[in-house]
């Protein structure tokens, strides 16, 4: 599928400096590389998978592609202006799509998360869509996660094809699984969204170390009450 206006990310190439004053934005910048680099260190990202955007003042800052989250300039993050055309930065995750699919389900999210993490991963190999693939089986994955996880059909990686369908899952919750990808999570704040990826990952883990086992079960009443503790 050709990419439509849309989706488009108009890129104005690296004009607009960044403002010198302007403190929350380089904060947030700092923040990103170093969540970036935790993850990395933990095995949670690989080689230059994964990306992480954050929204700062009307636009959004997001990891450049090819990247590893280990290893992230503050400088050289991408700088998206409200259109998702770049501003400033290098050239941004090809993820840029599937993250504005996220912030238009979502108008309450300030930072989005891709993860190829590897259980989140292999469970995404297994899944089929519409299949509850990862059970609810513990108190903060219904806190982080809500107690149902979509699963998206496999799309390329950078592709805008699946755009409407990643919108339409991420209304009903702030996280999915990729077909054959790994995971996408959204968070009120970058803290939130980069909790809500590693809850995935463990609950991915919790998935097979538990196959074949016969785990007990929360209750409906119980996934209510921790639906109402959701952290957003
Ligand atoms: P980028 O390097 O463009 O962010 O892509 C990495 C990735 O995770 C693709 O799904």
């Amino acid at each position: 599928m050709t990419r439509s206006a849309q989706h488009s990310t108009a890129d104005s190439g690296s004009g607009a400096p960044l403002g010198a004053g302007d403190d929350a934005e380089r904060r947030l910048r700092d923040r990103i590389v170093a969540l970036g680099a935790s993850l990395f260190a933990r095995g949670f990202s690989v080689g230059s998978a994964g990306n992480i955007s954050a929204r700062s003042g009307d636009g959004v800052l997001m990891t450049p592609t090819n990247a590893s989250l280990g290893r992230l300039d503050p400088e050289r993050l991408s700088l998206l202006g409200p259109d998702y055309g770049r501003l400033s930065g290098d050239l941004p995750s090809k993820e840029v799509v599937l993250h504005r699919a996220v912030y238009e389900a979502r108008p309450d999210a300030r930072a989005v998360v891709h993860l190829h993490s590897p259980y989140a991963t292999a469970l995404s190999c297994l899944a089929q869509e519409s299949e509850q693939a990862m059970p609810a089986l513990t108190p903060y994955h219904v806190m982080r996660l809500g107690s149902r996880v979509p699963v998206i059909r496999y799309g390329r990686p950078g592709s805008d094809e699946l755009f409407a369908e990643v919108r339409d899952a991420m209304r009903s919750g702030p996280a999915a699984l990729l077909g054959n990808h790994g995971s996408l999570v959204a968070g009120a704040s970058l803290e939130d969204a980069v909790n809500a990826a590693e809850e995935l990952e463990a609950s991915a883990q919790l998935a097979f170390v538990l196959h074949g086992r016969a785990p007990r079960s929360l209750t409906p009443d119980e996934v209510s009450e921790l639906e109402r503790m959701r952290i957003r």
